[in-house]
């Protein structure tokens, strides 16, 4: 028999009850998490979203709420009327926010109660991920779960003050849209109405933000689902929330200000951390040179050296080669990395080629020698030229990377990523942010044979690289900056173009013709002949962000009903299928296998 509410008004939740209300009577509701039977006496942890109180039955005081607290299991939800009691020397809990006291319990009612769950609610639980997401509902019982989500409730709220107090409006932009170009494929939806057409599910309020400046809302804001089609990882979900701002008559300095303001009240108010102002910067020239990525987690050292001059006349022909014919030679110092066992060196080639690589030369600095089974082909200039450069010491590991730039640079800094990882070199309660400038605008699609934008294709160059776009696009940077956070892209953003004329030139650098212009970005392109004001903005990943403040290991851990590695979702079972009457109705036919 379930009881019900009644008249009951609960008067606390679990955790605020403390040794100030000793001698209260207190009403309270909650989940049973553990029923524990001391010979006659029962005692029940109950759980809520805020923690867990002890219930106290005696049989002998309260019998009848004593024989209703026999039948309690796990997850039952209960309610319990008594009087909070201190509890005697000795069996106060140290452990439990509520440890010094308990409810003496002079009335329960089971209000509901519940199958056995397939796993504990608890920290200890090792139950597989699948199980817990196809009972997300359950797993989100968990302490740890709720905390996250109610610190992204907290950061939602601190991110929507300070926007609304730098004069920011948000505003709300549409979810049937066009295609955005982010990047990634889009999410289709079939339009009933307009057999044959679709929307596309915006991978961000690109163009509407922008629409909006040329409205004169000035400073815009919105936390707003993106949807993009890509392969997913850790740090990606297929929907996803951007903290997406526009700004108009601003430049770069004025946006990072104002941002890293933002993000910085973020960390202070939810962490405590204090974070530099202003934060450091770094072109993205430098990031490549240095660290061999644009995301360089700056919480530790061992940077790329750069070796190609070092090397060039050497008789290892592969080193050779590459520095001849315009690629880069680089090495990366592994402090007390002699100890790498073969295993672990083949381990270690095979990540870098994950990145392109075609192989990962290595020398390890012995007390006698230096072992490597590239060693013989360097003279002893060469050597000595290799052990300043990297300031190899005896105990270390020197790792080589040849290959045209961009894979020289991506692999070894991955693995420079990958070694501070399994090092522990990156200290965990540090937090290095970082901005990333001056981006190239352009970067070259082999497959496609045509320059693609590197951030998207409303984003202005820099004024003193205009002149490249006539004579080598290729070279020209961007008014585009990145917030890096520990080695993870937080946020991007760029000033973009308010003129007409150059969007125009933009698109066919981009091998967009007129037409293809008209048809995608029309309404973009007729805006900007209205008067654009200036204007540039950024968008931060909120669950990237929310992954970085309470260390999770997956964006999946701050998102309350996230996808899977493929996609779907294992509590809806989403996507479905749908009904032929659907299909019918969006004039759609699925292609059964073998036709084309
Ligand atoms: P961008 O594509 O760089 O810029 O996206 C901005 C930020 O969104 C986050 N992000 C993601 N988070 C989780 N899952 C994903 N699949 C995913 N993709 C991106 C990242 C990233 O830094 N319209 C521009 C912004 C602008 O120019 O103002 C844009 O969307 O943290
Ligand atoms: P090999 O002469 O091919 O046996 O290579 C000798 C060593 O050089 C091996 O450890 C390879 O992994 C490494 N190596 C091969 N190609 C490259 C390259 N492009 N860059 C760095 N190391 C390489």
């Amino acid at each position: 028999m379930k009881d019900t509410l009644g008249h009951w008004k609960r008067t606390h939740r679990c955790a605020e009850v403390s040794s100030s209300d000793v001698g209260q009577e207190v009403v309270l509701m909650g989940w049973a998490q553990r029923r524990r039977d001391h010979g006659g006496l029962i005692f029940i942890d109950l759980r809520d979203r805020t923690g867990i109180v002890q219930l106290a039955l005696d049989p002998e005081r309260d019998p009848e709420a004593h024989g209703k607290a026999e039948d309690v299991r796990s997850e039952y939800v209960l309610a319990a009327r008594g009087v909070v009691a201190a509890r005697p020397e000795g069996m106060i809990n140290t452990n439990l926010p509520t440890g010094e006291v308990e409810v003496e319990v002079r009335e329960l009612k089971l209000l509901n109660p519940s199958k056995t769950p397939p796993f504990m609610i608890d920290e200890w639980d090792d139950s597989g991920e699948s199980v817990r997401l196809k009972h997300r509902y359950l797993d989100l019982r968990r302490p740890a779960l709720q905390q996250n989500l109610l610190l992204r409730h907290q950061v939602s709220n601190l991110v929507r003050n300070e926007l609304n107090d730098a004069g920011f409006v948000e505003v709300e932009t549409p979810v049937l849209t066009k295609s955005t170009p982010e990047g990634a494929r889009d999410y289709l939806v079939p339009s009933r109405v307009n057999q044959g057409s679709f929307f596309a599910l915006p991978q961000s309020p690109q163009l509407f933000k922008q629409l909006l400046m040329v409205s004169g809302f000035d400073r815009y804001y919105q936390i707003v689902k993106c949807f993009r089609d890509e392969d997913l990882r850790a740090d990606r979900q297929p929907e996803f929330t951007q903290i997406d701002c526009e700004l108009s008559f601003v430049d770069r300095d004025d946006v990072m200000g104002i941002m890293e303001g933002m993000i910085a009240k973020v960390f202070q108010e939810t962490l405590d951390i204090q974070v530099t102002l202003p934060m450091a910067r770094m072109t993205y020239a430098e990031a490549l040179d240095r660290y061999g990525v644009d995301n360089p987690d700056l919480r530790f050292g061992m940077e790329l050296v750069d070796l190609t001059d070092k090397v060039k006349d050497s008789g290892f022909k592969v080193f050779a080669d590459v520095a001849k014919s315009g690629g880069l030679v680089k090495a990366l110092n592994v402090k007390g990395g002699n100890s790498f066992s073969r295993k672990e060196l083949d381990d270690l080639t095979e990540f870098a080629k994950l990145y392109g690589a075609k192989g990962l030369a290595w020398i390890k600095i012995n007390e006698n020698e230096w072992q490597s089974p590239i060693v013989k082909f360097f003279t002893d200039e060469e050597r000595a030229a290799i052990a300043e450069n990297t300031g190899a010491e005896i105990g270390d590991l020197l790792l080589f990377m040849a290959d045209v730039p961009s894979v020289a640079n991506e692999a070894l800094g991955r693995v420079r990523g990958h070694l501070g990882q399994k090092l522990g070199l990156a200290d965990k309660n540090e937090f290095a942010f970082v901005w990333i400038t001056d981006f190239p605008l352009l970067e070259y699609d082999g497959e496609e044979k045509r320059h693609v934008a590197v951030h998207h294709p409303f984003t202005a160059p820099l004024e003193e690289d205009l002149a490249l776009l006539e004579t080598e696009p290729g070279k020209a940077r961007a008014q585009a900056y990145d917030l890096v956070l520990n080695g993870n892209e937080i946020g991007g953003g760029s000033i973009r173009i308010h003129d007409q004329d150059l969007q125009q030139k933009m698109f066919g650098l981009l091998g967009i013709d007129a037409e293809e212009a008209e048809e995608k970005f029309g309404f973009l392109l007729d805006a900007l002949q209205y008067g654009a004001p200036p204007h540039g903005g950024i968008a931060f990943g909120l669950d990237r962000l929310l992954m970085l403040l309470t260390g999770a290991d997956s964006i999946r851990d701050v998102i309350a009903f996230p996808k899977t590695q493929k996609a779907t979702c294992m509590m809806s079972e989403a996507p479905g299928e749908v009904s032929s009457r659907q299909l019918q109705e969006l004039g759609i036919r699925l292609r059964t296998s073998g036709q084309s």
